[in-house]
């Protein structure tokens, strides 16, 4: 990649149309925005300031910033031919230097922060050698932001709103960004956990492919800020700019709801499950512990055949089998363990021949890359429990952007395994599954459950989840009429 390409990765300098910038300004107009100040703090070459100077004539300053003084330029030409120019200063700074509170003092009235930041996480600024980040250690003297996002890659966009809410927290004032859908929630979450005193949020979808020629589930994110009124975390999520009608999004018991309406509906069924789902097995090593049965023996993914005793195989489907619905294709996967921690020593001489296929893979097995197998016993694997030796399954993969419930029954006498991506429920007779099964497919489980999902999330079925419907109140309640259904 060329460098003008990596800065523009490392920037996530991707300009908004002029268009959509003013549709934008005048959609927040519609709902009541009138903001006397106004901050772009990543103008670019200033679509969201020409707009907000135009949509907004009230207002007495729009403060347009950026770290690239080229953009300003361009932006400072753009102006030459405006009539709002009088009102309109530019700065070139670095965000995660400026001192903004300085800033946002000076500008007085009721403030608008709208803009688009930049589009780029960490994890791809350090591939690329990128150093456009926040210096994790002083932010909101939380620990780092590691510590509030629970994971080590985040969206430089949502560092940078999280610090945008900070100026607003205590004067109030209104936030309109365009960003990742999924950045738009975390911001959400993250505003409630901090307390910061949201009285409105909403979400409008944004047709990202056709404006920035990106793949990715886009909004703008309006938030109005107020110290004084109700916080409310719930939020309205728009299909378009000019749609009237939208669904509310929020969190209940702990969990992120992707429609509020149906939740509250369904709610009689959120609890616990009766029985926890799990995921399958994992042992990081498919090449050596993944085989593909024929008649000269078991193939591993390295094109070795070889023979093994049965005692330690059984028949695998992997998420892709379950999400699409495939038959099982005569694979098998070694387990060297019946529960996590388990010695796997007796192998030598329960299985001599699996167990010499193991030392056979040794170096490979036992390099392994994640801690957990190095502390374990050697060969071991997880997933693993007297769960995992029941006949009967009900399965779902984790990855597919459907809610299908599959049953899988044991093939050859033995229950089926399934890689991590599938999450399952097992069972001892068929009566059983079949039983919970319906139960799964009851319209009212089926809309808690989807109440819970957003599908524009890499794994959006997860197991957190799934364990929130308790099934077993459906056999009392389903007779109870909810005025959605
Ligand atoms: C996605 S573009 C959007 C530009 C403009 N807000 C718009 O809507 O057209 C992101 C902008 O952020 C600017 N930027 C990137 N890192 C920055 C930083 N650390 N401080 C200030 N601006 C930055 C880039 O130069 C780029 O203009």
């Amino acid at each position: 990649m060329n460098r003008k390409n990596l800065k523009r990765i490392e920037f996530g300098d991707f300009q908004t149309p002029d268009a959509l910038a003013l549709d934008i300004c005048r959609h927040l107009h519609t709902l009541g925005v009138r903001p006397d100040a106004i901050i772009e703090p990543s103008c670019g070459k200033g679509a969201f300031v020409l707009a907000a100077a135009q949509v907004f004539d009230t207002a007495h300053t729009v403060l347009g910033c950026d770290i690239n003084e080229a953009h300003l330029g361009t932006l400072r030409h753009r102006l030459a031919q405006h009539s709002c120019a009088a009102r309109i200063q530019l700065e070139c700074l670095d965000f995660f230097t400026a001192d903004w509170m300085k800033r946002t003092r000076a500008l007085s009235g009721r403030l608008l922060v709208i803009g688009n930041f930049p589009w780029v996480t960490n994890a791809a600024q350090s591939v690329i050698g990128g150093a456009n980040l926040p210096e994790k250690s002083n932010f909101l003297g939380l620990g780092g932001f590691e510590a509030i996002s629970g994971a080590s890659n985040f969206d430089i966009s949502e560092w940078m709103l999280l610090e945008t809410l900070r100026w607003l927290e205590k004067r109030g004032g209104d936030i309109a960004m365009l960003l990742k859908t999924s950045v738009a929630r975390k911001v959400l979450a993250h505003a409630e956990r901090l307390h910061i005193p949201i009285a409105q949020a909403r979400t409008v979808a944004i047709d990202a492919k056709r404006h920035f020629g990106a793949a990715v589930d886009a909004c703008l994110l309006a938030l109005r800020v107020e110290p004084h009124a109700a916080p409310s975390y719930d939020c309205t999520v728009f299909s378009g700019l000019h749609e009237r009608e939208g669904k509310t999004i929020g969190r209940r018991h702990g969990l992120a709801v992707s429609d509020l309406d149906v939740f509250d509906a369904c709610s009689f069924l959120a609890g616990k499950s009766p029985q926890k789902w799990r995921s399958g097995v994992k042992h990081d090593a498919a090449a050596i512990m993944e085989f593909t049965r024929s008649a000269a023996g078991y193939t591993n993914g390295l094109g070795e055949t070889v023979q093994l005793e049965d005692t330690c195989l059984f028949p695998l489907m992997k998420g892709s089998d379950i999400g699409s619905d495939k038959a099982w294709r005569n694979t098998f996967v070694l387990l060297t363990q019946r529960a996590v921690g388990a010695d796997t020593r007796p192998l030598q001489t329960l299985a001599p021949l699996t167990w010499n296929y193991l030392l056979a893979h040794a170096q490979r097995l036992d390099a392994r890359a994640s801690t957990v197998y190095a502390k374990g016993p050697r060969f071991c694997i997880f997933g693993v429990g007297d769960y995992a030796f029941r006949p009967w399954r009900i399965a779902i993969c984790s990855l597919y952007k459907a809610l299908r419930f599959r049953l899988v029954a044991p093939i050859e006498g033995r229950p089926v395994m399934f890689d991590d991506t599938v999450y399952y429920l097992s069972f001892e007779t068929e009566r059983e599954a079949r039983c919970t099964l319906a139960a799964l497919e009851n319209k009212h489980a089926r809309a808690l459950l989807s109440s819970l999902i957003f599908w524009d999330e890499k794994r959006p079925i997860k197991t957190a989840i799934l364990n929130k419907l308790d099934y077993s109140r459906l056999s009392t309640a389903s007779t109870a009429q909810s005025s959605l259904f």
